[in-house]
């Protein structure tokens, strides 16, 4: 059986590996050769700890990398798939127009899947027409290798066939499903986690603990392995505000970036990738105390 992964990046390589680990053949495509060669090399990396781990045998390392073919062709990528799986960025307009390729070019039976965090998926195939009924969010988690969870995101044309064979891909790669019944923004998990996040955030603007405290509070007290705030540092206070910033149009009030938030991102305050966020970093992979 053929998946389609369009982008080679973070997680388009990721859902890429995974498949193909699984028995998927898989073909990934990018825009440009640099973007596949990185997303090979990323596979590449990540299958040799596989095996240093144990996890997998040195045949089984080889033989899941063969099933992976890259190319610059989205219309040959697509061919023959049962599944695709779009992990192109997060820009509307972007996705659409592969969407648009994708729904031309693929066999009239794939399930199409968007892996956007956001987008309603609805507003993604919204020129597909009948389509549309194909089309489904599968939100995979980074790293899409090591997280057990994918969203399926329901959106108002998708069909139950769709729902139910997206769903049996899923479990298919060893992951946990959980279906989100209607298409609205953050879906289950980082519209939950995002009010999680922001009240931490409001906790330390109101001097109720330090950075420090309120991640070792969370981390110890819930079983987190990285606090909220560390979180943020890590993934990027920019992403972190511009998610929460979608939420709050979507949801209102409760989802306001706080004035200390807004501030940190337009001083450049954005995380570990400054040098800077909630905490101070000397590199970038160091961890802060907390
Ligand atoms: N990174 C995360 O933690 C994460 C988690 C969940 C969901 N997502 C979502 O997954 C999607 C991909 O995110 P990412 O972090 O992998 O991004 P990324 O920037 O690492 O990768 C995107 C890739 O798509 C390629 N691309 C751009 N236009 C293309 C086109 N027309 N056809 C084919 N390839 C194209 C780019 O060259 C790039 O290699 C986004 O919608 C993002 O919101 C990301």
């Amino acid at each position: 059986v053929k998946v389609a992964v369009i982008g080679a990046g973070i997680m388009g390589s990721g859902i890429a590996q995974i498949s193909a680990m699984s028995g998927y053949d898989v073909a990934m495509v990018d825009t440009n050769t640099p973007a596949l060669e990185r997303g090979l090399s990323e596979i590449d990396t990540s299958l040799a700890r596989f095996e240093k781990s144990g996890k997998i045998s040195a045949a089984e390392r080889k033989v899941s990398r063969t099933r992976i073919h890259a190319t610059l062709s989205l219309e040959d990528a697509v061919a023959g798939t049962e599944f695709v799986i779009e992990a192109v960025p997060e820009v509307l307009d972007v996705k659409r127009e592969v969407f648009a390729r994708i729904a031309t070019a693929a066999p009239t039976t794939a399930v199409l899947g968007t892996n956007t965090s956001q987008y309603s998926v609805g507003a993604i195939a919204a020129s597909l027409g009948a389509e549309s009924s194909r089309v489904i969010g599968t939100h995979f988690f980074n790293p899409p290798v090591m997280m057990k969870l994918v969203e399926l995101v329901v959106g108002s044309s998708t069909s139950t066939e769709t729902v139910e064979r997206a769903r049996s891909y899923a479990e298919s790669l060893g992951k946990e499903v959980v279906v989100c019944r209607t298409d609205t923004p953050g879906f289950i998990a980082t519209r939950a986690y995002a009010a999680f996040r922001l009240e931490c955030v409001r906790m330390l603007e109101e001097g109720v603990a330090s950075a420090g405290e309120i991640d070792k509070a969370l981390r110890l007290g819930f079983g987190l392995p990285m606090g909220p705030l560390e979180l943020g540092d890590f993934n990027g206070l920019d992403t972190f505000l511009y998610a929460v910033s979608s939420l709050a149009e979507a949801y209102g009030e409760r989802f306001a970036p706080t004035a200390g938030l807004v501030e940190m991102v337009a001083a450049g305050r954005l995380g570990r990738k400054a040098g800077a966020g909630f905490y101070t970093y000397e590199t970038p992979s160091q961890r802060p105390f907390s």
